[in-house]
């Protein structure tokens, strides 16, 4: 029987999934972006963009057209290098699809309807699809596929990655061993990036400061900063200076402009645009086309690995003949 757990290989395999959702932040930047970028190299890096994840929310075509060749740019102009990770997307490799479904055989609907994503909705009184419901066993398809060892999350992936070591042990225990336990390494960043008024920043609050908005977005986010006229440090703008520039400049820069918020936030709007400008500027010379290609090269890599493992997985089940 072979060693569910991959062996022998010089890197360890690491996979994430992206979600193709619109435009990211400087919170998603902070949190699992740079992080990420920081991260894959040290791996054998699978990256996926999540479009059948995507369809149990998005109903406009084009929207998540656009949403997936605009993720992968962000990705690439952040740093992420094609040649050094696979990068493709899940609709790309059915073998997600088809794997998923075998998870869903086996796992209960009582256990399905413990995860989180399924029960929030559920509480906040709205009707999920069957697709939402299944959700956590599409991604561990996703994580399983590959002999996933590493899979970089936020926090609040956490319990997705124990329904794929879940999903894992089931399938194991039926058919003999197949499949790891993948690890979830979750991407501390720089802890809760907070928003314009304080508050995480977060699409649902509109209190974000766009990552690869133009120049005078930004500046008009950062000069909506909500402070606090009693104060001598408006809080709100140091902390999200502070993701650019290390405490001791920041305090002798407040120290000199206390009390004037405009300069501070003037200050702050330069230092953003010194981080942003240069992949503002990379990300802007990327082509649709140039999303393609580099996803369709990814999608044939994916696949073949893919396939190896479902010919196997096939095999075990009993519907190859
Ligand atoms: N559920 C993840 C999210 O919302 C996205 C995702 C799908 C994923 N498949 C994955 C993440 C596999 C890691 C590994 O962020």
């Amino acid at each position: 029987m072979s060693n569910p757990i991959p062996t022998g290989r010089a890197q360890k395999r690491l996979l994430t999934g992206l979600q193709p959702s619109g435009t990211l932040h400087i919170g998603n930047y902070f949190g699992a972006l740079k992080p990420f970028v920081d991260l894959y190299k040290e791996y054998d890096s699978h990256l996926m963009v999540v479009d059948y994840h995507a369809l149990t929310t998005v109903r406009d075509p084009d929207t998540l057209r656009q949403n997936i060749i605009g993720i992968v740019k962000d990705y690439l102009a952040a740093g992420v290098n094609p040649q050094k990770a696979i990068l493709f997307k899940q609709s790309d490799v059915p073998q997600h699809t088809e794997l998923a479904w075998i998870f869903e055989c086996l796992v209960t609907v009582p256990f399905l309807e413990l995860a989180h994503a399924y029960k929030d909705k559920v509480a906040k009184g709205l009707e999920a699809n069957a697709g939402l419901f299944n959700y956590p066993m599409l991604m561990a398809a996703d994580i399983l596929l590959y002999d996933t060892e590493v899979v970089p999350v936020g926090e609040d992936q956490r319990q997705h990655v124990e329904y794929a070591r879940e999903a894992a042990t089931k399938f194991n225990h039926a058919f003999g061993e197949t499949f790891g336990a993948p690890e979830e390494k979750i991407l501390e960043g720089v802890g809760i990036v907070p928003g314009t008024d304080g508050a995480k920043m977060s699409k649902s609050y509109k209190n974000t400061i766009p990552l690869f908005g133009s120049k005078d977005e930004i500046q008009k986010a950062v000069m909506g900063i909500v402070t606090d006229s009693s104060a001598g440090r408006p809080e709100n703008v140091y902390a999200i200076h502070k993701l650019f520039k290390s405490e001791a400049e920041l305090n002798s820069l407040y120290a000199e402009k206390e009390g004037k918020y405009k300069d501070l936030k003037e200050a702050l709007a330069v230092d953003i645009e010194a981080v942003v400008g240069p992949m503002r500027e990379k990300r802007e010379n990327i082509t649709d086309e140039d999303v393609r290609e580099v996803l369709k090269a990814g999608g044939e890599k994916a696949r073949e690995r893919a396939e190896t493992k479902m010919q196997d997985v096939r095999q075990k089940v009993g519907v190859t003949i």
